[in-house]
């Protein structure tokens, strides 16, 4: 396939409203973050194993067309060097292979725990490169849709091939725009989290696992 008749995946691991996740003593976490966070709700291991299966889904749905990977800055990053770097161990390793390039856009949409409502694209290459392109946009999260949907948008202008979206993490919100990615890594429940890249306020994109933040850690890390 060339990526462009691909059906939307409806695989994904769904976390549960009602979860417990797990307790901070039964993972690893930096100290400096031990009295910010209140739970591990997905650990780093389990977003590697089902990174693995986002990349055989990703590899069987396009062809030696090739994509162009664009990753959202910077909450994206972790991802999509997790994800490329399955989708190439593929490539070495199965009889066909799905060339990759990359490219980077950065956007900026949350201050504190609430989105401003309006995103900013503030930076990354002429977006004039992915015209005629089969596009992978690998994001990591869906929370409203809305900064998706207003990146879709922008994308389509430059009119690639076809855009298809990865996200490692989509809320399951009432304040969602109905939006649904191409690939789903997890469907959490709405709850403000941070980890394997995510931030508040920049903070915490150096833990690994996703973690629920708790009050203490929203005041210490406010913006103001
Ligand atoms: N955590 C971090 N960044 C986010 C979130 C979240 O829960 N939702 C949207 N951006
Ligand atoms: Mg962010």
């Amino acid at each position: 396939m060339s990526g462009e008749n691909a059906q939307r995946r409806t695989n994904f691991i769904t976390i549960q409203d009602d979860t417990p996740g797990y307790r901070l003593d039964e993972f690893c976490i930096p100290k400096h973050y031990e009295d910010d966070l209140s739970r591990v709700l997905i650990p780093a291991g389990l977003i590697n194993d089902r990174i693995e299966r986002l990349a055989r889904d990703i590899v069987e749905d396009f062809d030696e067309d090739g994509l162009v990977a664009l990753c959202v800055l910077k909450g994206g990053y972790k991802f999509f060097t997790d994800l490329l770097d399955k989708i190439k161990g593929l490539n070495r390793n199965l009889g066909r292979s799905v060339p990759l390039a990359v490219d980077f856009i950065r956007l900026k949409s949350y201050v504190d725990d609430q989105s401003s409502g309006n995103i900013e694209v503030i930076g990354g290459d002429n977006l004039k490169n992915l015209q005629g392109k089969n596009v992978l946009v690998v994001e990591d999260i869906i929370d409203t849709g809305k900064t998706m949907q207003k990146l879709l948008e922008i994308l389509q202008g430059v009119k690639p091939k076809c855009i298809k979206v990865a996200s490692m993490l989509v809320k399951r919100t009432p304040r969602s725009s109905g939006y649904k990615p191409d690939y789903t890594g997890f469907e959490i429940p709405d709850i403000f989290i941070v980890g394997y890249a995510l931030d508040y306020n920049e903070y915490f994109r150096d833990l690994n696992h996703v973690c629920e933040i708790n009050e203490a850690g929203k005041q210490k890390y406010a913006s103001k």
